[in-house]
């Protein structure tokens, strides 16, 4: 406990100096208007020399068939699973014992690219439960010196995974675990709850960051931190999140009580009372974007506390909550309850999705071309031939990526995300 304090009073101080050199590299870099001068960019480019199979992200995200199909097939390849190597949790134990060189060798950036980025922090809330390696390259593909990063590791992960989770977290002064942790059911109250626990936590830990957004392991961005800031500067204090009107076969999921058995969530016949202050119940998804408004009344409001509770014995109120506070007339960023304001899944810029049933031509009026992944639940784990059309979305973040459905596509999303935030000025 103390050496971690020791270490991180240590980076800090490293912090504060980087923190005090940068600020003259960025004046200068300013005055040049000459971004691609930034000290070290280089070095932080995340092209990977030695991958597993070698495909070119170039004419990957360009849309080239072929090469789309020989990442296919090179993933198919029983060589490949053999050579496939997986940082483990040990691997990330052992590796973050010496935070510089895991830092310097994870090519993490430390920096703040540019002033307007470091102006504008942002929060995110983590919640995960397995799959270290996908989480590490999640949080390094976010990770800013002046975000703040909140994880919920779900109660029932092993100790290990916990074990690395602190361990990364502990190198960085700005990435917290939450403290109340959940055991997450699906399609129960437990991942509101997740999300409400890291709320809290950068709350608390934070009075200067100006919006908040949720992710899950299977989560990647598909924007720059400076392309998100811009688009979060656009929605001018507004809220950003799927909300519609609640299709009726899905009322049934909070006009019954419901509860967890097992693994899962089962109705009763038990009617619910209707909900307080006769609110109108709006659908949508896990996924928000809000401002730090909104955030600090879903936290201190009586009255969003009391809808929250009533929620909490219903079918996925993921689903419904979010979707639902958005439309309360004294939210912060919310917007009316009239129908003409919904926002349909692809207008909001939280998250893109590609839902199954609704994939198909594009020119005949399909909102998207079919997954190159595999899907599951309904939903497309993209795969390598996703990333042309996806990139072209406003949507900052997309779901869902699988680095043992199709690691090229994950590996391509880093590299030009990468490559984009150091050199925002070059085509690529
Ligand atoms: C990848 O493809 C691009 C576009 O076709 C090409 O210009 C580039 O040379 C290729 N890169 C490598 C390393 O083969
Ligand atoms: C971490 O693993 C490497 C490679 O197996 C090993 O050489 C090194 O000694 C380990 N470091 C620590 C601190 O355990």
């Amino acid at each position: 406990m103390l050496k971690r304090k020791l270490r991180r009073c240590k980076l800090n101080c490293v912090s504060f100096f980087c923190f005090i050199a940068l600020a003259a590299v960025t004046l200068t870099v300013i005055k040049n208007h000459d971004r691609t001068r930034f000290s070290g960019s280089r070095s932080l480019e995340l092209v990977e020399v030695n991958p597993d199979i070698y495909v070119n992200c170039t004419k990957i995200l360009k849309g080239d068939i072929e090469e789309i199909q020989n990442a296919k097939l090179k993933l198919l390849t029983v060589d490949y699973k053999k050579r496939h190597h997986r940082l483990t949790e040990n691997d990330f134990i052992n590796m973050t014992r010496d935070c510089n060189s895991f830092t310097r060798d994870r090519k993490y950036i430390l920096e703040p690219l540019s002033q307007e980025e470091n102006a504008f922090p942002i929060a995110y809330s983590i919640v995960v439960h397995h799959k270290i390696d996908m989480l590490e390259r999640l949080l390094r593909s976010i990770y800013m010196p002046q975000n703040y990063y909140c994880i919920h590791v779900d109660k029932k992960s092993p100790e290990s995974f916990l074990s690395a989770v602190k361990a990364i977290a502990s190198c960085f002064r700005n990435v917290i675990l939450a403290s109340q942790t959940e055991n997450v059911v699906y399609a129960s109250w437990s991942r509101v709850q997740a999300d409400v626990n890291c709320m809290k936590e950068l709350y608390h830990a934070n009075a200067q960051w100006k919006y908040l957004m949720n992710l899950c392991g299977m989560d990647f961005p598909i924007k720059t931190n400076r392309e998100i800031i811009q688009s979060l500067k656009a929605l001018k204090g507004k809220n950003s999140l799927e909300t519609e009107k609640m299709p009726p076969h899905k009322e049934v999921r909070w006009r019954k009580h419901h509860e967890i058995s097992g693994t899962g969530v089962r109705r009763t016949d038990i009617d619910k009372k209707p909900p307080p202050f006769g609110v109108p119940v709006f659908s949508g998804s896990a996924y928000f974007v809000f401002s730090r408004a909104f955030v600090d009344h879903v936290l201190n409001n009586d009255k969003i506390k009391a809808f929250l509770e009533w929620s909490q014995d219903t079918y996925s109120p993921d689903e419904f909550v979010w979707a639902t506070l958005h439309r309360f007339p004294d939210m912060p960023g919310s917007v009316p309850a009239n129908g003409k304001f919904d926002v349909s899944d692809m207008n909001s810029i939280a998250r893109f999705v590609k839902w199954q049933y609704l994939e198909g031509d594009v020119t005949k009026g399909a909102p998207y071309p079919p997954c190159s992944g595999t899907h599951v639940r309904s939903v497309c784990v993209f795969g390598a031939g996703d990333l042309q059309f996806m990139l072209k979305m406003h949507h900052l973040f997309a779901n869902k990526f699988d680095v043992d459905v199709d690691s090229t596509a994950i590996q391509c999303l880093e590299e030009h995300l990468r490559h984009k935030a150091l050199f925002p000025n070059r085509l690529t």
